[in-house]
């Protein structure tokens, strides 16, 4: 591709702001051209913060944009499928922020939207780009922890039981915890274990959420605030996930507590957020040690990220852009593409299944 990758957000809120534009003002491949958002304020203080961009209230005008080569989508969950259908007849490459549609045949169908149309797509889970993460992936793969035999993640939130806004309800986010942080660790066990065969999974719903932070009255929450689920990986392991965002005393400045284990037939390997650039390990007899993750697994290849600057548990962020502009520019697969997005949705789709039929449920595969 001839010069810079001109980039638009569509949802200018706070993942856009915190994840994406930073990621995109970092990189020198790429510029950010345009941003929509139905929220007019929004737009304009946007503008002020992020530089004077072409700003619109309508997608379909970015779609249609012909100076526009990718997008970022970064909008409430029901608004994901449209947005994307429309951006890929546009021939725009296209993240999407997670969970990729309310369903899995949402999440297909825009997996066979991009890919039809040769486009590059990919799904923003975060957590895969956590140092400590590619450095456990790295040695899953390369055998430092023998044959890995069980996998275990905890995403413990410590939130107020105040309204989630548009996340509190089925019919404009699908799912709760189970869809806004559970689906995020069924990406990264899949990642490292292979693809869950089967599952049987169940959610709760605790926090009624019928007041807003101001205490105002509101519609209550008709979804959980606890998923969990235990499964069968097709390359013989098992796993066991769980997730809150109820967990009183797992503040941890906001991060909260998010751990995530493989247990191998020679060692494990520990993953935590709140400390991104360690990770726990231990061989057999031994007590888990603390060590650095090694520099090449800081920030990505090529990338101009310093990994000494910023808070280390958001600046991993940053390189979800590096990846998808890395992917467009080399003419490459994004990795999580839409076809992680949709399989990790496959799952979680089957934990709803799953508690509403109280049995295990093999899940579905074929992406069409
Ligand atoms: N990957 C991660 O770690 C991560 C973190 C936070 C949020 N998310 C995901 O990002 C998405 C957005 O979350 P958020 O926290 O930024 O929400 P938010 O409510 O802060 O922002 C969403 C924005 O989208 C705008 N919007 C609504 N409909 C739109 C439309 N049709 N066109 C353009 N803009 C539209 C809203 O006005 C709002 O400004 C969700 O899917 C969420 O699950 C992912």
């Amino acid at each position: 591709m001839a010069g810079k990758v001109r980039i638009a957000i569509i949802g200018a809120g706070a993942v856009a702001d915190y994840h994406h534009v930073p990621g995109i003002m970092l990189d020198p491949r790429a510029e950010l051209v345009a941003i929509c958002d139905p929220n007019e304020k929004l737009l304009a203080e946007r503008q002020a913060k992020w530089g004077p961009v072409k700003a619109t209230t309508k997608y379909e005008e970015i779609a249609a944009d012909p100076e526009i080569d990718a997008v970022i989508i970064c909008t409430p969950n029901f608004t994901h499928l449209p947005i994307t259908l429309a951006c890929a007849a546009g021939n725009k490459h296209v993240m999407c922020e997670k969970p990729l549609g309310l369903n899995f045949d949402e999440s297909a169908q825009m997996f066979r939207a991009a890919r039809d149309r040769n486009l590059r797509h990919m799904t923003a889970f975060t957590y895969r780009f956590a140092p400590s993460m590619r450095y456990l992936r790295h040695l899953v793969y390369s055998g430092g922890l023998g044959t890995p035999r069980h996998f275990r993640s905890q995403r413990f939130l410590d939130w107020p039981e105040t309204s989630w806004g548009w996340r509190q309800y089925k019919k404009l986010a699908g799912a709760g915890d189970l869809f806004d942080m559970t689906i995020h660790r069924i990406d990264y066990a899949q990642d490292l274990m292979g693809q869950m065969l089967a599952i049987c999974g169940a959610v709760a719903t605790y926090a009624p959420r019928d007041k807003n932070p101001d205490g105002t009255p509101c519609a209550p929450s008709e979804v959980d605030d606890w998923s969990a689920l235990i499964c069968q990986f097709d390359r013989g392991g098992v796993g066991v996930l769980e997730g809150s965002t109820l967990m009183k005393g797992y503040h941890y400045e906001g991060f909260g507590h998010d751990w995530a284990e493989v247990n191998g037939s020679e060692g494990t390997a520990v993953y935590q957020l709140k400390e991104p650039n360690t990770i726990l390990v231990g061989k057999q007899g031994q007590s888990l040690q603390k060590i650095e993750v090694p520099d090449e697994f800081l920030a990505p290849a090529g990338s101009p990220r310093d990994p000494k600057v910023g808070v280390p548990s958001t600046v991993f962020r940053y390189d979800l852009v590096w990846e998808f502009v890395s992917a467009i520019v080399e003419g490459r697969d994004c990795i999580p593409g839409f076809d992680h997005g949709a399989s990790a949705q496959a799952v979680a789709d089957s934990v709803l299944e799953s508690f509403d039929k109280k049995s295990w449920i093999n899940v579905p595969q074929d992406l069409g």
